[in-house]
């Protein structure tokens, strides 16, 4: 399939694009370009990479491809508390706007890359696809905003599907610090304490980065009859869990202690999952990934690649990047356009 992955550039498009080459596929990129040289490891190369606003995508632009990959968003809710109405614009707006570019220029297939954070808090209760919304977040508010404008396009021929993963957690060339597992035993090998930022009681949702990217290569591949305009909760019944029983897995595969940050309380987002759907409906998506082993794998790779705290501080951080970009001139905002980014 001849594949436009938008957000290539960012954590999980830096994971993906390889497994869709790998798998046959011929991806094309488009990005703002946010993260560039702030890497990780080695982002993947071997394909055009365009560099542009999603909402500036035209028709024409897309023609030719069999699908469209739609991970270009705010992907943080600390972004989206401090710029809402670009967070709207952005992630409900513009993906509204490259679903129907999409379907104008004949794509078959949209796959847009949505959140569990649209249940918000959810209650005790597994949330399963048909499950209220109840998001508590303008970046999950997006969420929402985006598969209800995105669905009414669903015909004979535009397939949109809509991948509500969990948490990411993993490593990646363009990897993020600003995620729970990530930023726990990141804090472990940068500061040598497992620093939880809330009382720890709160459940999340949890899937390697990889497993995500198994899961749009599943959806990609499938007939479109098993995922034309349905949603999908990405993740593992298993890997739903207490953030204090992760920070107790880090602390224990790492030997540095668990501490409480100043004013740590309670913490809204608070939703467990539901993940039958997946498992019965699309087999090959099923994550092989155990959050042990992400922890194993991040606290490696930061042993072989020197992670400093500088990069897990601010680099890898996305509210730093914004702020840093912004400072620097190169993104508005108001808008979050960007101008021309510095490596
Ligand atoms: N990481 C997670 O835990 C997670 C969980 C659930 C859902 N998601 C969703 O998956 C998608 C990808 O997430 P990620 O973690 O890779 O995010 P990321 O922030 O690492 O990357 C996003 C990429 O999008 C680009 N971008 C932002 N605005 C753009 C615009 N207007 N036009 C073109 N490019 C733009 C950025 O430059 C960046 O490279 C997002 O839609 C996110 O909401 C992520």
């Amino acid at each position: 399939m001849r594949v436009l992955v938008d957000g290539d550039r960012g954590y999980i498009g830096a994971v993906l694009v390889p497994l869709l080459q790998r798998a046959g596929h011929e991806v094309v990129g488009l990005d703002a370009g946010w993260y560039d040289g702030c890497d990780f490891g080695t982002p993947p190369t071997g394909y055009e990479q365009r560099t542009g606003d999603v909402r500036d995508a035209r028709p024409e632009d897309l023609e030719g491809f069999d699908a469209v990959v739609h991970l270009a968003a705010i992907s943080n809710d600390p972004i989206g508390h401090l710029h809402p109405e670009a967070t709207y614009d952005v992630n409900a707006r513009g993906a509204v706007h490259m679903a129907r570019a999409a379907k104008e220029a004949g794509v078959p297939r949209f796959l847009f890359s949505s959140s569990c954070s649209l249940y918000g808090a959810g209650g005790d209760a597994p949330v399963a696809e048909d499950g209220q919304f109840h998001p508590v977040t303008p970046y999950g508010e997006s969420k929402v905003m985006a598969e209800q404008a995105i669905s009414p396009l669903a015909d004979d021929d535009f397939s949109p599907t809509y991948l509500r993963n969990a948490t990411a957690y993993g490593s990646s060339p363009r990897l993020r610090a600003d995620i729970v597992v990530n930023n726990l035993t990141g804090a472990a090998f940068t500061r040598g304490e497992v620093r939880l930022q809330s009382d720890g009681t709160p459940w999340r949702p949890l899937v390697h980065v990889e497993d995500i990217s198994r899961a749009f290569l599943a959806v990609l591949e499938v007939p479109r009859e098993v995922v034309h305009d349905q949603a999908f909760n990405v993740g593992r019944d298993e890997d739903v869990v207490q953030i204090r029983t992760i920070a107790t897995q880090v602390s224990e595969i790492t030997g540095a202690p668990v501490t409480f940050a100043p004013g740590a309380g309670a913490d809204t987002r608070n939703y467990r999952v539901d993940f039958s759907k997946i498992r019965a409906l699309l087999p090959d998506a099923e994550p092989r990934w155990t959050v042990p082993d992400g922890i194993r794998e991040i606290w490696a790779h930061a042993s072989a690649r020197g992670l400093t705290p500088e990069d897990f501080e601010h680099r890898f951080v996305r509210l730093e990047r914004v702020s840093e970009l912004a400072a620097a001139g190169v993104l508005g905002l108001a808008d979050l356009r960007t101008t021309a980014v510095p490596a």
